[in-house]
């Protein structure tokens, strides 16, 4: 089989690179003329585990190429995937869709066959209709059906979500799509995946639903882990315990700072939007994207806590700047609320991140950049760990307290345990666990 994927951004090139591993010929295609040119040398754009050999190895095989000409990548295809962004729009909330519909203009100038036109980038619902109807304008007599395909890939482990799914969402416009598509994931029938196949409409909602549902259960854990810490409970028992109950699910119960990264806060704002739009509003949801914007600025509040209530002429070493770990994207990152406010309590902020610095330095001025995470501890006054990258898990306790002016940890990502840390000398607290911080 044959595919072009328009857009090697996260989801296109993942997609692109896993889908040339099952044997599919796969052209991704670009605008930008610098990113095709390295990825043609090998160069992958994005951090993520894998990729890399994966990418090379369908290129070497032959299967994987890339291209700035539609055309030539529609030649001969089954179907062509729109992977574009659809960032959040200035202003309103809604999904900025100009991306996705230049796509369409574009795909339906070069139809001369039959061809699957597939969403992939995560599009509000009646997305998949417009491109329908956009290509239908331009080329009236075109043979082609609209497909939607919506991705649940994480960074840091996209590649292992792609070949092995808990399911995979279709919504085709018809049953000669549908087919296409049963062909392009035949290997994951091989291995028993759940093939959800369904309408348009549905597999658009369906992706939406998804991240908001996930979205939700972390401000569900976040908010007991706030009452945890008032009533002396510990939140790890709590989602222990209700995790355990399959209906719950023990997965996504991680308190911590707020979500952050390019799915979830994105997402959640514009199903709100659409939901306030046609007169049904998820009131649940914009809840949660409330909880979560005022969670962000609350947490350097805790840190100034921690400081003893100020942090005025003091630096603050932190650990971690990406929304999560092994990844360097910035999108939404707590730590983009957390620093500012440190630095406009009148704090030194000196951090370290092992893949995020590079965009980090960007974004964030001011901040003093150390090589590596006991790099930023010396004469700091106080440590926060705002991401969980396993090389912060196993720190020399001994010697981090013996670079600090003062041991004040705060760990807003529990990686540490509480009685081993007061043990070890510090004023130590972290997210909905009892234990009080030892006095300064
Ligand atoms: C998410 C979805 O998981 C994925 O299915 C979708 O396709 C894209 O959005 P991603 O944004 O890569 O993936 O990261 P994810 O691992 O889901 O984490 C999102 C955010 O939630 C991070 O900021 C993470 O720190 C936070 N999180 C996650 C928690 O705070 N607690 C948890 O228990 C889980």
């Amino acid at each position: 089989m044959r595919i072009a994927m328009i857009g090697t951004g996260y989801v296109g090139l993942v997609s692109g690179a896993c889908f040339s591993e099952f044997g599919v010929h796969v052209c991704c295609v670009d605008k930008d003329a610098e990113k095709i040119e390295r990825l043609k040398r090998g160069e992958i754009p994005i951090y993520e585990p894998g990729l890399d050999d994966l990418v090379a190895r369908n290129v070497a095989a032959g299967r994987l190429s890339f291209t700035l000409d539609l055309k030539e990548a529609m030649q001969g295809v089954d179907a062509v995937f729109i992977a574009v962004g659809t960032p959040t729009r200035r202003g309103d909330g809604h999904a900025d869709l100009s991306y996705v519909y230049a796509a369409a203009e574009e795909i339906a100038a070069n139809l001369d066959h039959y061809t699957v036109v597939v969403t992939k980038s995560t599009v509000p619902v009646g997305t998949g209709r417009e491109v329908e109807s956009i290509i239908r304008r331009v080329r009236p007599a075109a043979e082609f059906d609209v497909a939607s395909n919506p991705e649940f890939l994480r960074e840091g482990s996209a590649i292992g979500d792609f070949m092995r799914p808990d399911r995979v969402v279709i919504g085709a416009g018809s049953e000669r799509a549908a087919e296409v598509m049963r062909r392009l994931y035949r290997p994951l029938y091989l291995i028993e995946t759940p093939i959800v196949l369904t309408s348009l409409e549905t597999a658009e909602l369906t992706k939406y639903a998804a991240n908001t549902f996930l979205a939700a259960k972390i401000t569900f854990i976040n908010e007991i882990a706030d009452l945890c810490e008032k009533v002396g409970a510990d939140v790890h028992d709590v989602a222990r315990g209700i995790g355990l109950d399959g209906r719950i699910g023990k997965k996504f119960l991680h308190p911590g700072p707020g979500y952050g990264g390019s799915c979830f806060p994105k997402d959640t704002l514009a199903l709100v939007r659409t939901a306030q739009q046609v007169g049904s509003p998820l009131r649940i949801i914009e809840t949660v994207v409330d909880i979560n914007d005022k969670r962000k600025k609350a947490m350097a509040e805790r840190i100034v806590a921690a400081c003893g209530g100020s942090v005025e002429g003091r630096t603050v070493a932190v650990l971690g700047v990406t929304f999560k770990p092994n990844t360097d994207d910035m999108r939404d990152s707590p730590s983009l609320d957390i620093i500012p406010a440190l630095q406009k309590a009148g704090a030194h902020v000196r951090a370290f991140d092992p893949a995020g610095m590079h965009e980090a330095a960007r974004l964030l001025p001011g901040v003093e950049w150390a090589k590596d995470a006991y790099g930023t501890l010396q004469d700091a006054d106080c440590v926060a760990i705002l991401t969980e990258w396993n090389e912060f898990r196993a720190l020399d306790l001994k010697r981090v307290k013996a670079s600090l002016k003062r041991p004040v940890m705060v760990d807003l990502r529990n990686i540490y345990n509480p009685e081993d840390m007061v043990r070890a000398g510090f004023s130590y607290s972290s997210i909905g666990r009892p234990g009080k911080a030892k006095a300064l």
